[in-house]
C-alpha cells in the first residue's frame, strides 16, 4: 500500500503525546503511579481491589509459593455481585450495559436491572439443572446476549464456566468437555455468520455422542426453523422454556478469593490445548483496574471490543472487566465485512462509540479496503483506540490513527494473554508518549524483563525472552488437572519467572517491544494455534504419513499455517489431495486452523537423530538463505524441498 501521508509520518519516527483535551480528563494522569506501585506493589494492588465489593475482606494480599499465588487470602466475594449488584443502587441501574448488534441487524439492549434479572434467572435455571458450586458449564454460543448471560450466571452460582468458540470443531469441542468434565453444555441452534448459519447445535450433537460428563443441554433458539436440529427429550431444553419458569431472585453465593471462575483452552507448544484456569478475587480485581486505566472509561462511555468471547480477550474486555466498572458496552455477532465492507464504522456511527478495541489483524484488513469504508461514517464519537493480539506493525498503527482516530485519539497497543488473564503491557493513554508498534511499558504493578538464554537482563535494543518476575493478579493458576504441565510449561525455562512464550526488546527509552511468539505457537490472525495440533490433525489423515507444521509471514493475518506432508505409499499428491487435508483440518480443529499451504515432500528434513528440522522449513517458506544444514540426515532433502517450494508456492 502506497499511501505517502502515513510514511511520512513514520519517517520522521514521531512520537504522540497525549493530546491535551484528552490528558485534561482522563482517569490516569499522573506518572508517579508507576513509582508509588513499585514502592509497594501489595498495597497498590490492594488499593485498587478496596474500590470492590467483599463480602468478607482479605487477611493478607498476596501469598506466592512460586509457582503458586493466592491473592486476596481468605477474603469472600462473588465476581457477579460486583459486576451486577453492586450497581443496581446506583444510577447506574437503569444504564445500558450491553448494547447488542446481531448480524442481521437486530438490537437487544440490556440495563443493568435487566441484566441482573436474566443472570439471576439463569442462575436459578442452572440449580435447577443441578448444577453446584464447583461443577464446571460448557458455552459454545455464538455472540449473543445469552453468552454473557450464562456465564455470570455460572459465576453468581460458584460454578465456573468453560466458554468455546463457536468457530471450533465438534472433535475440539468433544475435547474440552472432557477435559473439563463439564456437568451441563449452553449452546444455541444455530448462530448468523455472513448470512449463512453455524450449526453449533449439530456441532454439538456430534460431540455429545462422546461426552459422558454432560447432563443437560440448554438451546437457545437464535435461528428458529432454518436450523433444522433435533431436540433429544430429556437431555436438551430450550433456554426459553427453562427461563419462563425460572425464579426472579438469586443471591449471589460468596465464594473464596480463589475459587475457581473458569477454565479457558488455549494452544501451548505440545499435546492437546491446556485449559487455563482463573479464579475470582484477583481476576476481578485485576480486570477491573485495568479496564478503568487503560480503556479510561467515562460514565456515559459507549465501549466496544469488537473481540469474541470465546476467547479470553472478550472474558476480560467485554464481560468481565467493562461491567466491573459499569460501563455500557457493545457487542457485534457478525464479522466486519457483512453485509457491506464497512459494517464496523456504520456501528461506531450508529452507537456513538467512544473506545473501540480490536486486532491489528482487522486493521490490516480496513487498510487493504482502503479508508473510503470509514470516511463514509461519523467516526468523531470516538476518543481512544485499542490494539490486542498480536504485534502491531507501525504503518497499521498509523492507518488506524489516522483514517479511524482522526488524529485526536491515543492507540494503546495492549499485550498480554490468555494466562495472563489481564493486561500487563500498554501504555497509559493519559500519560504516555507513544511510538507506533511498542506496547510501551509494564503497567504500574507489574515487573517485566527481557532476558538471554541465561536468565539474565539483555540490553538496550537486544532482542531476548519476555519474563514477568513478580506474580499479578489475575495471573493463570495452573493448568487444569495438570500440574506439572504448568510447572515445566512457564516456569522451567528461567526459575523463579514466568515465561510468557514471546520474544521482545527494549529500546534505549526502555519502550517494549514484542518480537513474536518464540516457541512453537503461530498466531493466526490473533488466534493462537500450536504447530502440534496441526500435525496430529494432519497426521490423523489415513494418507498422511509424516507432517511439520510452520508459522509463515502473511500480510494480513500476521502469519498463516504452512504444512509439509509426507504421504503414504500409494496415496497420490496434487490438488485434490491438499483439500482433503485442508477440510480434515477444519472438521479436527475448526476453520481457524485451516492451513494456507500444503506441500508435499517425499522426505521432511531431519537431523541425524532424527527431529524435524523446523527452522529449515521456516527458511524454505521465508526465501531466506538457508543456514547451516551439516546437521542434517541428508542435505539433498532441503535443496529439493526449497526447489519445490519456489515452482508450487513461489519465493
Ligand atoms: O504472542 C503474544 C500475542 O498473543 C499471545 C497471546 O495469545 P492469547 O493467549 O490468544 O491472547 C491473545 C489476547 C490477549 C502473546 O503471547 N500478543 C497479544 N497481544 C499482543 C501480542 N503480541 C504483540 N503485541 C500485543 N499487543
Amino acid at each position: 500500500m502506497s499511501d505517502h501521508a502515513i510514511e511520512a509520518l513514520l519517517l520522521e519516527g514521531r512520537r504522540f503525546e497525549p493530546p491535551e483535551a484528552f490528558r485534561a480528563r482522563a482517569a490516569l494522569r499522573d506518572p508517579r503511579i508507576y513509582e508509588d506501585a513499585q514502592r509497594d506493589p501489595e498495597g497498590f494492588w490492594a488499593s485498587i481491589a478496596r474500590e470492590l465489593h467483599w463480602f468478607r475482606p482479605w487477611t493478607k494480599v498476596l501469598e506466592w509459593a512460586p509457582p503458586y499465588a493466592k491473592w486476596f487470602v481468605d477474603a469472600r466475594t462473588n465476581i457477579a455481585y460486583n459486576a451486577l449488584d453492586r450497581h443496581l443502587g446506583t444510577p447506574r441501574r437503569n444504564k445500558a450495559a450491553i448494547m447488542w448488534e446481531g448480524e442481521p441487524g437486530d438490537e437487544r439492549v440490556l440495563t443493568y436491572a435487566d441484566l441482573h434479572r436474566e443472570v439471576s434467572k439463569f442462575a436459578n435455571v442452572l440449580k435447577g439443572l443441578g448444577v453446584r458450586s464447583g461443577d464446571r458449564v460448557a458455552i459454545y454460543l455464538p455472540m449473543i446476549p445469552e453468552l454473557p448471560i450464562a456465564m455470570l450466571a455460572c459465576a453468581r452460582i460458584g460454578a465456573a464456566h468453560t466458554v468455546i468458540f463457536g468457530g471450533f470443531s465438534a472433535e475440539a469441542l468433544r475435547d474440552r468437555i472432557n477435559d473439563a468434565q463439564a456437568k451441563v453444555l449452553i449452546t444455541a441452534d444455530g448462530g448468523w455468520r455472513r448470512g449463512n448459519v453455524v450449526p453449533l447445535k449439530r456441532n454439538a450433537d456430534e460431540a455429545l455422542e462422546g461426552t459422558p460428563s454432560i447432563q443437560h443441554v440448554v438451546v437457545v433458539r437464535r435461528i428458529g426453523e432454518a436450523a433444522a436440529i433435533h431436540i433429544r427429550e430429556g437431555r436438551d431444553h430450550w433456554w426459553h422454556r427453562l427461563m419462563a419458569d425460572a425464579a426472579l431472585r438469586c443471591e449471589a453465593e460468596p465464594v473464596d478469593s480463589e475459587h475457581l471462575l473458569y477454565i479457558l483452552y488455549t494452544s501451548g507448544t505440545t499435546g492437546k490445548p491446556k485449559g487455563i484456569v482463573h479464579t475470582t478475587g484477583g481476576y476481578m480485581a485485576g480486570t477491573y483496574a485495568t479496564t478503568k486505566w487503560i480503556f479510561d472509561l467515562r460514565e456515559d462511555d459507549v465501549y466496544w471490543c469488537t473481540a469474541d468471547i470465546g476467547w479470553v480477550t472478550g472474558h476480560s474486555y467485554i464481560v468481565y472487566g467493562p461491567l466491573l466498572n459499569g460501563a455500557t458496552a457493545v457487542m457485534y455477532e457478525g464479522t466486519p465485512d457483512y453485509p457491506e465492507k464497512d459494517r464496523f464504522w456504520a456501528i461506531v456511527e450508529k452507537y456513538g462509540v467512544n473506545v473501540i478495541y480490536t486486532a491489528p489483524t482487522a486493521i490490516r484488513t480496513f487498510m487493504k479496503w482502503g479508508p473510503d469504508h470509514p470516511r463514509r461514517h461519523d467516526l468523531s464519537s470516538l476518543r481512544l483506540l485499542g490494539t490486542v493480539g498480536e504485534p502491531i506493525n507501525p504503518e497499521a498503527w498509523v492507518w488506524y490513527y489516522r483514517y479511524i482516530g482522526g488524529e485526536r485519539c491515543p492507540v494503546v497497543d495492549t499485550w498480554w494473554q490468555t494466562e495472563t488473564g489481564m493486561i500487563l503491557i500498554s501504555p497509559l493513554p493519559g500519560i504516555t508518549t507513544l511510538k507506533p508498534g511498542s506496547a510501551t511499558r509494564a503497567l504500574p504493578g507489574i515487573s517485566a524483563e527481557i532476558v538471554n538464554e541465561q536468565g539474565r537482563p539483555v540490553g538496550p535494543n537486544e532482542g531476548g525472552y519476555l519474563v514477568l518476575t513478580r506474580p499479578w493478579p489475575a495471573m493463570l493458576r495452573g493448568i487444569y488437572g495438570d500440574p506439572e504441565r504448568y510447572q515445566q510449561q512457564y516456569w522451567n525455562r528461567f526459575p523463579g519467572m514466568y515465561f510468557t512464550g514471546d520474544g521482545a526488546k527494549r529500546d534505549e527509552d526502555g519502550y517494549i517491544w514484542l518480537l513474536g511468539r518464540v516457541d512453537d505457537v503461530i498466531n493466526v490472525a490473533g488466534h493462537r494455534i500450536g504447530t502440534y495440533e496441526v500435525e496430529s490433525a494432519l497426521v490423523d489423515h489415513p494418507s498422511v504419513a509424516e507432517a511439520a507444521v510452520i508459522g509463515v509471514s502473511h500480510d494480513i493475518k500476521g502469519q498463516a499455517i504452512a504444512a509439509f506432508v509426507t504421504l503414504k505409499e500409494g496415496n497420490a499428491p496434487g490438488t485434490e489431495a491438499v483439500e482433503t487435508l485442508k477440510q480434515h483440518v477444519v472438521k479436527k480443529i475448526g476453520a481457524l486452523a485451516r492451513p494456507e499451504q500444503i506441500l508435499f515432500t517425499g522426505e521432511l528434513p531431519k537431523t541425524r537423530s532424527g527431529k524435524i528440522m523446523r527452522r529449515l522449513l521456516r527458511d524454505i517458506a521465508e526465501g531466506r538463505i538457508m543456514g547451516d544444514t551439516t546437521t542434517l540426515a541428508d542435505p539433498n532433502v532441503v535443496e529439493a524441498l526449497k526447489n519445490r517450494y519456489e515452482e508450487e508456492v513461489g519465493s
